[in-house]
């Protein structure tokens, strides 16, 4: 059987690593399966992209579509032509996508059209705001998806509402398999802490990249300036900057916000396994990402999200995380409210992965 998938930004790189890996493993022992890894390029800076497929014993993409950056319709437009050229040259069994992103539209979309059959892992997830370009993707994806792997009930109960009930699997979530997988394999606390300067939790962790934010400089000056009071030289706050919010910052005039306060502490986007440590080190983590935020949980730290709403619905519900926006005053409360809360059991055990590749194996011919 053979799995063509497609990726493109920096999480489908960890979350492809998860199963990337458990295909490896059916491989050796004995299973006939082949995956021939798509890059489109969406993301290509070396430290969004390459640093990855470093570190994380990604199979080296077969192809690599160096789209870059471009509007929505152009960047999707490039994807969904150069994928439908390797579809029709590999002919694969399976074309696989993650999560909702524009390479997860064009891989899909690009399937859909040749009748391959498509997996989608991270179905069903809803923001229910259809101004985010990743509500739309997933939307889109699901809706031409054969098999659609859900990493929560809520995801589950999302497409049935929305009438689509065959196919649907609730999986657990490839990223607690990724969190596993990789907090094996980081460096030691003490030695990723050194590399940035900051105490075993005695920091705080932020990351801003959504559209609704860097592209809106009310929210963005919002953000900033809370983050930038919140800073204190006993417990500073580390701030990676994905390269669209420190362009934003800079274009806004917000840069000079943000550095006024040392310790409010701007780096690069950092790799993903510094960033596991990093978070599981911190005291909070202050995020718009959805990835991140369930991240927090899983290290067991709290999370404030920077969003009016989230796709990890569970993760409010057992009191971890907390929804404020971008009001300086909101997230300034919520920072002080922080505090851990209940378990959440529909994560799965770290073996989403596999259930993934053996429903594929299943519904091979
Ligand atoms: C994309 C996803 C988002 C996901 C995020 C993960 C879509 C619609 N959004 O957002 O869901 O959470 O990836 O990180 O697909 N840029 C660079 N270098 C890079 C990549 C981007 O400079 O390597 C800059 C470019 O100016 C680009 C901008 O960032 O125009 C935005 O990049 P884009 O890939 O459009 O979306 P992300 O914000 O990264």
């Amino acid at each position: 059987m053979k799995i063509v998938t497609v990726v493109g930004a920096r999480p489908q790189f960890v979350k492809a690593a998860t199963v990337s890996a458990a295909i490896a493993l059916q491989r050796k022992q004995g299973a006939d399966l082949e995956e021939v890894l798509v890059h489109t390029g969406q993301h290509y800076d070396p430290n969004m992209s390459q640093v990855f497929f470093d570190q994380l014993e990604v199979p080296r993409p077969k192809y690599n579509l160096a789209v870059g950056s471009g509007s929505h319709g152009a960047m999707t437009g490039k994807m969904l032509g150069a994928v439908e050229q390797i579809i029709v040259e590999e002919a694969p069994d399976w074309l696989l996508v993650y999560g909702d992103t524009n390479s997860t539209l064009a891989g899909a979309l690009a399937a859909a059209k040749l009748h391959v059959p498509v997996c989608h892992v991270e179905a069903g997830l809803r923001s229910f705001d259809k101004r985010m370009p990743e509500e739309v993707n997933r939307i889109l994806t699901d809706h031409v998806s054969e098999l659609l792997l859900c990493p929560t009930r809520a995801a589950v109960s999302n497409l049935k509402n929305e009438g689509v009930t065959r196919g649907v699997h609730h999986v657990g979530d490839v990223m607690y398999d990724a969190a596993l997988m990789f907090t094996k394999v980081a460096d030691a606390p003490e030695v990723v802490l050194g590399r940035y300067g900051l105490e075993p939790k005695g920091f705080r962790l932020a990351t801003v990249h959504r559209a609704e934010n860097t592209d809106d400089p009310a929210r963005l000056e919002g953000i900033v300036s809370a983050l930038a009071s919140l800073a204190e030289p006993r417990c500073p706050i580390l701030l990676p900057l994905h390269p669209r919010t420190r362009a934003t910052l800079k274009s806004g005039g917000l840069l000079e916000l943000a550095e006024r306060n040392p310790a409010l502490r701007l780096v690069e986007p950092v790799p993903f396994l510094d960033m596991i440590v990093l978070e599981k080190q911190a005291q909070l983590i202050l995020t718009d990402s959805g990835g991140v935020q369930k991240e927090a949980y899983f290290h067991g730290v709290p999370c404030v999200t920077l969003r009016e709403d989230t796709e990890w619905v569970e993760t409010i519900a057992a009191g971890w995380n907390q929804l404020v926006g971008a009001d300086r005053v909101r997230i300034e409360a919520a920072v002080l409210a922080a505090a851990p809360g209940r378990p959440i059991d529909e994560y799965g055990s770290g073996d989403a992965a596999a259930k993934v590749v053996a429903l594929l194996q299943s519904k091979d011919g």
